[in-house]
């Protein structure tokens, strides 16, 4: 698929006041700093669409972009940032599931995992409640720009065996680097095929 337009349309932590028409859309959740802002400005090729930050917790908001005056890409804050308040923790919570359950027309949630790190129990708590909720869900690994294919490949595979220790199949899921734009060919062809189901 050819990005011809992507814009940024809106920030909010409501999700009644994201935006209202039917078109479809995809958001991208994961551990803070896992690269989704990152991700979705090598997604649409422009460099700063996004706002990125070596610093965790840069995305506070539900961000919404308008990809070939089409469809959706949702930027969503990172969950697990161990500095913020117990009560902004509980509130981000609150803002990210009702997102998640009531926005009809979310056609696929990607939840991002750093290639370089083993299944954490976050990440994983976090696939169960999308399978929970019928929120279908792809896994992107990030930053494989870190590790040698070899490396990648193990680690893979390790992630793999251990969903395959809860789920009955795996989700479809992506290899990708931002800095290296690896994968972008995949997730946009991926998002192309199930945007037209
Ligand atoms: P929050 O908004 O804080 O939840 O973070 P995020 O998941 O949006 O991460 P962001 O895209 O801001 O990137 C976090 C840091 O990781 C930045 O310093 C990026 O430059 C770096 N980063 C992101 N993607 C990659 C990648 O593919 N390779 C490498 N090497 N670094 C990356
Ligand atoms: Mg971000």
């Amino acid at each position: 698929m050819k990005i011809k337009s992507a814009e940024f349309v809106v920030s909010n932590s409501e999700v009644e006041k994201c935006p209202k028409n039917n078109l479809p859309e995809y958001a991208f959740i994961g551990r803070s700093n896992v690269g989704k802002s990152s991700l979705i400005n090598m997604l649409t090729d422009r460099k700063s669409l996004a706002k990125t930050s070596g610093r965790p917790g840069k995305t506070q908001l539900i961000n919404h972009f308008i990809i070939n005056e089409d469809w959706y890409l949702v930027d969503l804050p990172g969950y697990g940032y161990a500095r913020v308040s117990k009560s902004s923790k509980q509130k981000f919570q609150k803002f990210i599931t009702n997102y998640f359950e009531q926005r009809q027309q979310l056609v696929s949630a990607f939840v991002l995992v750093d290639v370089r790190h083993k299944p954490q129990p976050i990440d994983l708590e976090f696939m169960q409640y999308l399978g929970e909720s019928e929120i279908p869900f792809g896994i992107i690994f990030t930053k494989a720009d870190k590790l040698k294919p070899k490396a990648i490949e193990r680690q893979v595979d390790e992630y793999c065996k251990e969903l395959l220790k809860f789920w009955e199949e795996l989700p479809p899921y992506f290899i990708t680097s931002s800095s290296k734009s690896i994968g972008k060919d995949d997730v946009l062809e991926f998002i192309a095929t199930t945007n037209e189901e």
